[in-house]
């Protein structure tokens, strides 16, 4: 899927905003992420830091997490902005979530620089597992979609 100059703004802009939002007091590395999903919506999230370390949540994750819960299960693109000169990859724990809504979901990671990462989720993680994986065993539950 190929997105129109305007929904790279929009995306770009949501995330960029969103990462004002960063909870970052033991990283210092905000994060903001924005989610487009088939409905045209836009969505952004940023990362959320714990004392407790473990328990951070990406900005990547609450972007996504915010749509599902608005209802938006379909992803078509994700973007990412961090503050640095080079732009930053969804780690693997958000790769996993975004495959989960959004398995072709396009994903652009920006900075501020005019260095990009511009790629799929197939190609970011490939050979994933997946809801469909599940469908095999005998206790399999089926999703239903809204
Ligand atoms: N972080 C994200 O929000 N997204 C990523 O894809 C990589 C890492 C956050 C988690 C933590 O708050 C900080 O960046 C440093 O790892």
């Amino acid at each position: 899927m190929s997105l129109s100059r305007l929904q790279i703004r929009r995306l770009a802009t949501a995330a960029r905003r969103a990462a004002k939002s960063a909870y970052a007091p033991y990283s210092h590395f905000p994060v903001g992420a924005a989610v487009l999903t088939s409905s045209g919506k836009i969505f952004a999230g940023c990362n959320i830091e714990n004392a407790s370390y473990g328990l951070t949540n990406c900005a990547e994750r609450t972007a996504v997490f915010k749509a599902v819960t608005e209802g938006h299960r379909k992803l078509l693109a994700i973007t990412v902005y961090t503050p640095t000169p080079r732009p930053t990859a969804p780690c693997g724990a958000c790769r996993q979530v975004i495959h989960e809504f959004g398995p072709t979901a396009a994903i652009l990671c920006v900075c501020d620089s005019s260095e990009r990462i511009e790629a799929t989720l197939e190609q970011l993680l490939p050979g994933a597992f997946g809801p469909t994986d599940l469908s095999s065993s005998p206790r399999a539950v089926t999703i239903k979609r809204p």
